[in-house]
């Protein structure tokens, strides 16, 4: 069998999202705040291909799909109806010692304040309160007026959004059932305990689809959901053997579900919930149809009626980059140095090439290596880099995951070709300068997974 590669610490990928660029602490000049990041230029360019291929899969190259966007802030009733306001609730303690709050049904997961070796209430020194429902809902104002009439909420997940809009789109969009209504866009949740880098944050960035059915199809599509989803994370290059479903119980499912099951992925944390995939019934829809006294329901033009069922793949860009970066992060020595490199899926890689001019006060090099770079930023997103010994450029890209590496060297001069070194398996081979562009195109078509064990 083989042997599983070696996962690297969730330290050594927070050093290197720092190092490079992908994600800053938030506020850091002013001491930072808590759990809370901000992306550089290639974490949002990571994150702008982890949605783009979200949404091609899930609305472009399907036509039982339709694309929503959806407010933040939402009338106050929307959270009353779907069970936010009274159930939206973790059980918190607090330490009367050491100050922290922790949630009381993740004591066994927690460090005490004062003795991190021990969980909280291990040591004589620990008093924790009684334990308390706390809502994990953030509240806002809307208006001038800071009075009860005018609270409301960030909404906590999109699927609301959606939930309120099936009449619109089933009215407008003409849609019957079985269709989904496909959204991505941040969602905040006043976590007590967030952290684990970007595996729980305050503000994350979900994208949720509502499939919704017959009532007697349900089982069969959410049986269907669960295997899509796998199969998307398997095409972006996530290794099989990190990959798993789990199926909650009883007592695991959230209110509105009658059937739950994990997408799960072997983080460093160890196995973490990567997606959720809901059966949530009728649930929303009859809860909305109730508070807003507006049917959703489906009418065939046979007089049939019934309220749809539905299914809920969910996700955040946040688990996804993270489990991206995890199964794509390796090191190795090459020529007794070490090389870090992301073996990201093409796809998803931050930059599709580097083209580098091997002497760059070379006229001759410089100024061919420029014009290839300005016709190839057109279509991909390409990086020029000259400074420094072309090992150091080659290993910066590595960093990054960039697939490939156009060289322009003194043998262009005479014969007008590149060499592209591949960023797996090291290997150069030579092309025609004027053939590099639909090489690149040719190569990002392919259906390559990240070579890992591969
Ligand atoms: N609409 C259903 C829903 O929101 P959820 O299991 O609470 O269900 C769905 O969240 C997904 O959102 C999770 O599977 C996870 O990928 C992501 N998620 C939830 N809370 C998160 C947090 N605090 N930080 C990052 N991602 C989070």
């Amino acid at each position: 069998m083989a042997e599983k590669p070696p996962q690297p610490t969730m330290d050594t990928i927070v050093s290197l999202c720092r190092r490079r660029g992908f994600v800053f602490p938030s506020s850091e000049i002013y001491g930072g705040l808590g759990s809370t990041f901000d992306y550089g230029h290639y974490g949002v360019l990571l994150k702008t291909n982890i949605r783009n291929q979200w949404l091609r899969a899930m609305v472009q190259e399907r036509d039982d799909m339709v694309a929503l966007d959806s407010a933040i802030i939402l009338n106050p009733r929307v959270w009353e109806a779907s069970g936010h306001v009274a159930g939206f609730n973790d059980p918190l303690v607090d330490c009367r010692t050491c100050k922290l709050r922790f949630r009381a049904d993740k004591l066994d997961d927690a460090a005490c304040g004062r003795k991190p070796s021990k969980r909280p209430g291990e040591t004589p020194d620990c008093d924790l309160t009684d334990s308390r429902q706390f809502n994990l809902m953030f509240e806002t104002h809307v208006g001038a007026l800071q009075d009860g009439s005018s609270s409301a909420y960030l909404r906590p997940e999109t699927a609301q959004g959606i939930f309120i809009n099936f009449k619109n789109v089933l009215q407008i969009a003409r849609r019957k059932p079985p269709f989904g209504i496909a959204q991505t866009g941040k969602s905040f949740r006043n976590e007590i305990t967030p952290g684990n880098f970007l595996f729980r944050v305050r503000e994350f960035e979900q994208m949720e689809m509502e499939f919704f059915v017959p009532p007697d199809d349900a089982p069969r599509w959410h049986e269907y959901w669960i295997a899509e989803r796998l199969a998307w994370y398997r095409g972006l290059g996530l290794r099989d053997e990190n990959l798993r479903v789990r199926e909650h119980d009883e007592q695991e499912r959230s209110h509105y579900s009658s059937a739950t099951s994990d997408i799960e992925y072997r983080y460093p944390i160890g196995w973490q919930e990567l997606e959720g995939v809901a059966n949530r019934g009728s649930y929303d829809l009859t809860q909305h149809t109730d508070h807003s006294g507006t049917k959703l329901e489906y009418v065939g033009p046979d007089g049939e009626r019934y309220t749809p069922h539905v299914i809920e793949p969910a996700v955040s860009i946040e688990r996804i980059f993270v489990a991206l970066l995890v199964d794509a992060y390796d090191e190795e020595v090459v020529a007794e140095r070490k090389r870090v490199v992301l073996r990201l899926h093409p796809l998803v890689a931050p930059v599709k090439a580097a083209i580098l001019p091997l002497v760059p006060r070379d006229e001759g090099m410089a100024s061919r290596a420029r014009t290839l770079y300005e016709e190839l930023r057109r279509h991909h997103v390409v990086e020029h880099d000259d400074s420094g010994q072309i090992g150091r450029r080659y290993r910066r890209q590595d960093e990054i995951g960039t697939p490939w590496a156009f060289t322009i060297d003194e043998q262009t001069l005479e014969d007008e070709t590149v060499t592209v070194r591949d960023r797996d398996s090291l290997a150069q081979e030579r092309l025609p300068i004027s053939g590099v562009r639909e090489w690149l195109d040719e190569a990002l078509q392919q259906d390559s997974p990240s070579p890992r064990s591969r």
